[in-house]
């Protein structure tokens, strides 16, 4: 499974079966522009994890160009079904089988309103399982003690946390998730997009270094493979 970071919280999954594009917020990334073209990417699945405009900004126009198949809570499913999206509404503690693995929607702590305020149902965060592979996406979210119950169940391979601070989990919150999910290998994300969430990179490295983990910083458009 090649996971290719897109900028802010998107994310470009190729699994075996499918590409599946998480939360995208691309065009309206300053930092992703001359990097990545939203009519490059051709996903079948699109995870949405929480109705936030920087989560959903690309959503509608990659979904119609596409075909793909927006994944999220029900409120957000139903929000892309009514505007002609097929979509698979899903809630927390629920799990799925699609063609490429199953995905669980999980517990997130934030907030999760449309750009013009209306509802989007709870945020969440998804542990998808695909070749034999487990990951979890964790969404926007605080450190919460929920993160415990995904080990037992799931053995992960690699945790996807928002590390940037002030709107989600800082660093070292970053740091116990890792412990509360008992996963050693961490993609940040959610960082460095705008100014309130701006990270010291090397801090963070060491920090999780300390902690006996590795954490990955991509640059925009770059891949890891797990
Ligand atoms: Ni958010
Ligand atoms: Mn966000």
């Amino acid at each position: 499974m090649k996971i290719t970071f897109l900028g802010h919280a998107s994310l470009l999954i190729e699994a075996e079966n499918a590409a599946i594009l998480v939360d995208p917020f691309i065009s309206g990334n300053e930092k992703a522009s001359g990097k990545i073209d939203i009519n490059d990417l051709h996903p079948d699945y699109i995870l949405v994890t929480h109705a936030h405009q920087d989560h959903i900004l690309d959503v509608e126009a990659i979904a119609k160009a596409n075909g793909a198949v927006v994944v999220s809570n029900f409120e957000i499913a139903t929000h892309y079904e009514a505007l002609g999206i097929k979509a698979h509404p899903m809630n927390h503690g629920g799990n799925w089988e699609f063609d490429f693995g199953n995905l669980k929607y999980v517990n997130a702590i934030h907030t999760s309103s449309f750009p013009d305020g209306s509802y989007g149902g709870v945020p969440g965060g998804f542990v998808l399982s695909t070749e034999g592979k487990h990951l979890y996406i964790a969404g926007d979210t605080a450190l919460t003690m929920d993160m415990k119950l995904i080990p037992l169940t799931t053995a992960l391979d690699l945790a996807i946390l928002p590390i940037g601070d002030n709107f989600t989990m800082g660093i070292d919150d970053a740091v116990l998730a890792s412990n509360f999910v008992a996963c050693n290998t961490v993609l940040g994300y959610h960082y460095d997009t705008f100014g309130y969430i701006e990270i010291d990179h090397k801090m963070a490295m060491d920090k999780f270094r300390k902690a006996g983990k590795k954490l990955h910083l991509l640059n925009i458009g770059a891949s890891l493979t797990i």
